[in-house]
Parts: C-alpha cells; sequence; structure tokens
C-alpha cells in the first residue's frame, strides 16, 4: 500500500507533473553551458556573479536556471548565496546511467512525445513522423540523424552491456554449436560470444539495416568466418525462422513487439528448434527490479515503444512473457535473475515435449 500523502503534499506532486517538461530542460541547459561543472569544482560554493563570470551566460540566464535547480532539488544555497550541488545534482552531472536516459529522452523522445496520446488512440507510433515516414522505427533505425542514432544507441547498449558478461557464463554451461542471434543489432552478443568460445557459429537474424552494421562490425575480427547474416522481417508472418540452431537467443528483443506478435515469433522459434536445443529470453522486466528507480525507468520506456518505437510494444512484466512462452509451446526450464549492475531477467525456455 502506497504512503497516503497529504493534500499538500498531493497538490505538489502534481504541479511537479504539470511542470516536468520545464525542469527537464532546464536540467539539460544546467548541464550542458557547464554550469553544474562550474558549482562542482568550488566545494565551498559558487555565488551566482562567479557563476556568470565563469561560464559566459548572462546573470538573466544565470538567475532563471539556478532559481530551477533549485527548487527541483539539484542545487542548495548557504546563506551567503553560494550554490552547491546536492545528490541529485551530483547524479545529474555526473552518473552515467542518467546521462544516458537524459540524452534519450532528449534526442529521441522529447519531440515525438508530444503525440502520445494520439499513437495510443491509433496504436501507430505518431511520434516517430518527427524522423521520417517508417512504420516502425527499425526500418528507420540506421537513417535517423547521427545525434539521434548516438543516443538510442548508447541507451540499447548500456542496459544489455551489463548484462552480456553474466548471461554469457549461463549461455555456455550448455553445448552451444550454432547460436541464433534474433534481432542481433550491431552484433555486440555475437562478438562476445564468438571472443568466449573458440568454436561458436553464430548466425544474426535481423533487419537488413541492422544486418549491414553487424557486418561492418564483425567483418574485420579474426573469427568473422563463424558469423552468418540472415535477413528477416520477422513482422511478415510468412517468414520463417531458419533450423540448425542448438541455442536461440533474443536480448532486448521482443519487448520491441505487441503481444500478438511475439506469440507469433515464438511460435516460429518453436518449429524451428528441437526438443535439445534451449532458446533464451533476456529482458529486463519492469516487475523484476531491485531499485524503485529502475522501475520507474522501465515503465517510461515502455511510452517509447508506444510514441516513437511501433505503437504497440512495451517492457513486460516478466509473468506475461512466461505466459506467452507457455502458450507457445515452451517450458521454463530456469530463470535467473542476472548479479552485478543488471537490471535483467534471463528466461531458458525449451520445447515441451
Ligand atoms: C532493442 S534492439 C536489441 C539489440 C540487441 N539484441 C541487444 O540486446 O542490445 C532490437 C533489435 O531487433 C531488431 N528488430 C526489430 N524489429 C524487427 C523485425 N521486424 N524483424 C527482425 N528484427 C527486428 C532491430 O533491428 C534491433 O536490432
Amino acid at each position: 500500500m502506497k504512503k497516503q500523502l497529504s493534500a499538500l503534499e498531493a497538490k505538489y506532486e502534481a504541479q511537479k507533473l504539470a511542470f516536468a517538461p520545464f525542469y527537464f530542460q532546464a536540467t539539460l541547459a544546467l548541464k550542458e553551458l557547464g554550469i553544474l561543472d562550474v558549482i562542482a569544482k568550488v566545494r565551498k560554493g559558487v555565488r551566482m556573479d562567479e557563476i556568470v563570470e565563469k561560464t559566459g551566460v548572462s546573470l538573466y540566464g544565470i538567475k532563471i536556471l539556478i532559481e530551477a535547480g533549485f527548487v527541483s532539488n539539484l542545487l542548495q544555497v548557504d546563506d551567503e548565496d553560494r550554490y552547491s550541488l546536492t545528490t541529485v545534482g551530483q547524479f545529474i552531472r555526473s552518473d552515467r546511467m542518467t546521462e544516458v536516459n537524459m540524452n534519450f529522452t532528449k534526442d529521441v523522445c522529447y519531440d515525438g512525445l508530444a503525440n502520445l496520446k494520439e499513437s495510443i488512440v491509433n496504436g501507430k507510433p505518431e511520434g516517430l513522423k518527427v524522423f521520417g515516414n517508417w512504420p516502425t522505427v527499425y526500418e528507420g533505425l540506421s537513417q535517423l540523424p547521427e545525434q539521434v542514432k548516438k543516443s538510442w544507441f548508447e541507451f540499447d547498449h548500456f542496459y544489455s552491456d551489463d548484462a552480456f558478461p553474466y548471461a554469457i557464463d549461463l549461455v555456455f554451461r550448455e553445448n552451444v554449436t550454432h547460436l541464433f542471434d534474433i534481432g542481433g543489432n550491431t552484433g555486440k552478443w555475437a562478438k562476445a560470444c564468438c571472443e568466449y568460445d573458440e568454436e561458436v557459429k553464430i548466425k544474426i537474424l535481423d533487419l537488413p539495416g541492422q544486418l549491414n552494421v553487424a557486418q561492418q562490425n564483425i567483418s574485420k575480427e579474426s573469427y568473422a568466418d563463424r558469423v552468418t547474416y540472415h535477413e528477416i522481417d520477422l513482422l511478415d508472418e510468412s517468414q520463417a525462422i531458419p533450423a540448425g540452431s542448438d541455442a536461440v537467443w533474443m536480448s532486448q528483443f521482443l519487448d520491441c513487439f505487441g503481444s500478438d506478435e511475439i506469440l507469433s515469433i515464438l511460435k516460429r522459434v518453436h518449429e524451428a528448434v528441437d526438443e535439445k536445443a534451449y532458446v533464451y529470453i533476456l529482458e529486463p522486466f519492469w516487475n523484476n527490479q531491485k531499485f524503485p528507480a529502475s522501475r520507474f525507468c522501465l515503465v517510461g520506456t515502455s511510452m517509447y515503444f508506444t510514441c516513437i518505437a511501433n505503437g504497440n510494444s512495451k517492457m513486460y512484466h516478466s509473468e506475461e512473457m512466461e505466459k506467452m512462452s507457455v502458450d507457445t509451446g515452451f517450458e521454463v526450464v530456469d530463470t535467473f535473475e542476472l548479479i552485478g549492475d543488471s537490471y535483467h531477467t534471463l528466461l531458458k525456455l525449451r520445447k515441451k515435449s
């Protein structure tokens, strides 16, 4: 049960939402104009006139932003009008996860998010038109403006990178000879597998734009001949997943699809594998988080899927994914909650005999 807020507290919480875009933009400006850096460098704090001098921003501009930072709890002020960073301000200034999330919000989502309601009503990513006329972001990913692409990939990789070292030990506990990486993207997992195991052969399945990038990334590696590429659009139900794998890997992949589409993909995986193969689903399930901040970010990320990505997918609850797996003929043989800095859970499935 959530703690009941007093009316005064509740009204304040409501205003935080009403003004959220203002404070988001002010926070960005405080960071990008170097104001947080100037403040962080002097332990006893800095006065406004000193910040003006060191940043070259007008006194008017500094007042606007410092006051915003003060009321939103990024900055504190002492009796001599010296401003210093609070712990929140320190996270905004130098925490990598916060930076990745803010850049993703700013570059990929901010403009398009104004179309959230329309996206919900139409079941389409109406915010994507900010960048182009693709049905989903995945068709346009390799053509997005450089800064948008950078923030998209940094967001995607920040989370999966931390999960891979733990997950790879778990996958290679079994004897894996032919691993299919569905939605293999830039080839990071394929590279990690080839470096981990000298024999394993990997097939990356993805849309053509991403496959080209993966191929470029892997072509110069000594193990390049152990990686093959299979162009596929899994939204097209007539496209089958080829046979020949003893492990199928889907990392941060099924969250790119609505539940009907996931059922269709899992059915095709089921048709492609035999009873001895293992199928792995790696996802940051929103219910399976150690910290409230992670849950908050993941539920927020669902709105990126609605508005920018494809209009029908989301970050899932682990039970939804398990049910879809069972409904398509798999059994969940193991569940690993990954350790370290990971937010992910690894589901290990096998075809029900
Ligand atoms: C969020 S990325 C995940 C990348 C990577 N597996 C990871 O863990 O970082 C999703 C991947 O799924 C691919 N994808 C999305 N829609 C697809 C489709 N309809 N058919 C095939 N691949 C698709 C995207 O191109 C992208 O590479």
